[in-house]
């Protein structure tokens, strides 16, 4: 069945939520928590080592009930099921959208046209295990006999960010093995990277669910050729692994049949880490690590699908980015993670949430009059404070803000873990409640400050306050925590997407830009190049006159 093509503006809860957010827009949170005493415990979730506190909102208990009506008459329920049963809701691909298979248990049954797709996912999953233990064992040796010590990743978007910010988030559990990411079709890119690179020693993961994409072929063509400068066309076989659906592609740019692992078209490129695309993942932190953080995804899969929504934590937290998005009209959303080691989580969750939810045409194929995706950004804390918190604090955008955080620290340095929480605090405490002018006074009275010096600074240090916030508190970044973070940020898209009648799961809107630049770089060698704006024409001669 498909996705139902709802109006979320037309639903009798739209209105309501149109209504009541005139009642309560100027609402200041610390009133309401003044007025409730369990607003803190109402508004939070407690799931595993997950501690959400949504209660930092501008949100009554009446703005909850309806926006959880919303979900309702929009036909959540049956969305979820739809996703969850491998039905088409990647209609205008014709595909199904099963990321949650791949980590769902191997005594599940989930069928895409028919077929159980169960067992072929385990059938990678096992030739994952067996090759990540020969690479780290030093079973698996490269052209000279030398014990593999570094492995790069080829890839770009979904093949790249993935794996990317996994690894860098569990490098506190990484191996001995280096790895390296090229991404960029900028040849400075690879060739920085191949500084770094013995050849005898360097396994190469192309990683491209179509394989016909520019920059990964680009960029995987330069490290053979670098690569056959020291070794042969023989030697090829141990060095070089590709993941793909397109098999046929794969065995034509020289790939081993042996080496290559599959993967399926119903797994989206932006939701596929959990698939073959994370073999360096597998690589980096071991096989079990990465089995533990799919299995943190798939108990965040099970706690989605079944947890009623006034308790389920992406649907709650997809509700209140919709509240903000389409009645407060925020701009943005900014994920601030408190761990270096997410210092790639917002950069990861930028694709994952703009090209699914950057869409403005309705699954009816109407235009949209309202506001869809929401603008992602972020940086870890304490840096973030010291580079764009001023303009949250103190700007004129309303910027809601998820904070995400954990309890231990992973290296066990308590005294820096107690600084870097205090402020991860104390930043949602500002946000909340701001500083009032009475408040300034006070401080400046006590700095001694002039009756005039306290006129003049007056209002600059005033802070409105009443921003909102989620805070994400988990016990301890561990792969499972982070599968289940992961995923929380997969089922939000989803619920927005459905909220907001679009299809989450097509991206044509990166397609023009390639088209064009095929043609663009075709003109570069042409004399008299083709049709361009005159702004076009004149950049291109300019370059053509540099380059
Ligand atoms: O940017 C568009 C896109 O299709 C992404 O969705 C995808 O993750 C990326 O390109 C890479 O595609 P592929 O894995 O097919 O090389």
């Amino acid at each position: 069945m498909a996705l139902p093509t709802i109006n979320p503006t037309k639903t009798k809860s739209w209105n309501a939520l149109n209504a009541h957010f005139n009642s309560v827009k100027d609402l200041q949170m610390k009133d309401l928590f003044a007025q409730d005493s369990n607003r803190a415990d109402k508004f939070t979730l407690k799931w595993e080592d997950f501690y959400v506190d949504f209660s930092k909102n501008r949100i009554t208990e009446e703005t909850l009930k309806l926006l959880l009506d919303l979900a309702e008459e929009v036909g959540l329920k049956e969305a979820i099921n739809s996703y969850y049963s491998g039905e088409e809701i990647n209609e205008t691909e014709g595909r199904a959208v099963l990321h949650t298979a791949l980590r769902a248990p191997k005594t599940e049954s989930v069928l895409v046209d028919g077929k159980n797709v169960i067992p072929e996912i385990y059938e990678v999953k096992e030739k994952i295990e067996k090759f990540t233990k020969e690479i780290v064992d030093g079973k698996l040796k490269g052209y000279t006999g030398k014990d593999f010590t570094d492995v790069v990743n080829i890839g770009i978007g979904g093949s790249d960010l993935g794996p990317a910010m996994v690894v860098e988030s569990l490098q506190y559990y990484k191996n001995h093995l280096t790895t390296h990411f090229v991404s960029n079709v900028d040849g400075d890119h690879v060739n920085e990277v191949i500084k770094k690179l013995n050849p005898e020693t360097t396994l190469f993961v192309i990683v491209s669910k179509t394989f016909t994409t520019q920059e990964t072929l680009s960029n995987a063509n330069t490290l053979r050729e670098w690569f056959l400068k020291h070794g042969t066309k023989n030697d090829i076989a141990k060095h070089f692994v590709a993941v793909s659906t397109n098999i046929e592609k794969v065995k034509g740019f020289g790939i081993d049949p042996n080496n290559i692992f599959p993967m399926w078209n119903w797994v989206g490129g932006r939701f596929s880490l959990w698939s073959a695309v994370g073999l360096t993942v597998s690589l980096a932190v071991g096989y079990s690590n990465f089995e533990s953080l799919l299995n943190g995804a798939h108990k965040m899969d099970t706690h989605f699908k079944t947890q009623d929504f006034d308790t389920n934590i992406p649907v709650i937290l997809a509700l209140l980015s919709v509240w903000y998005n389409n009645f407060f009209q925020a701009e943005s959303e900014a994920v601030i993670a408190y761990s270096q080691y997410l210092n790639q989580f917002a950069t990861y969750l930028q694709q994952g949430i703009m090209e699914s939810n950057g869409k403005s045409v309705d699954r009816a194929g109407n235009a949209v009059n309202y506001q869809t995706g929401t603008l992602i950004w972020g940086e870890p804390g304490t840096n973030s404070q010291h580079a764009f918190f001023q303009l949250i604090h103190q700007g004129t955008k309303l910027i809601p803000a998820d904070f995400i955080g954990f309890a231990k620290s992973l290296h066990g340095n308590k005294e820096h873990q107690d600084k870097l929480m205090s402020n991860y605090l104390a930043q949602t405490e500002a946000l909340l409640n701001g500083k009032t002018a009475h408040e300034v006074i006070n401080e400046l009275e006590k700095q001694n400050a002039s009756e005039d010096t306290i006129k003049k600074q007056l209002p600059f240090k005033i802070f409105a306050g009443n921003k909102p916030t989620n805070s994400i508190f988990i016990e301890k970044l561990t792969p499972e925590s982070l599968g289940k973070l992961i995923a929380m940020y997969e089922h939000k898209i989803f619920v927005q997407g459905v909220v907001w009648n679009i299809f989450s799961y097509d991206q044509f809107g990166v397609e023009l830009g390639k088209q064009l630049a095929n043609n663009i770089l075709k003109d570069f060698e042409n004399k008299n190049s083709s049709n361009h704006d005159a702004s076009t024409e004149r950049l291109l001669e300019y370059y053509k006159s540099k380059r």
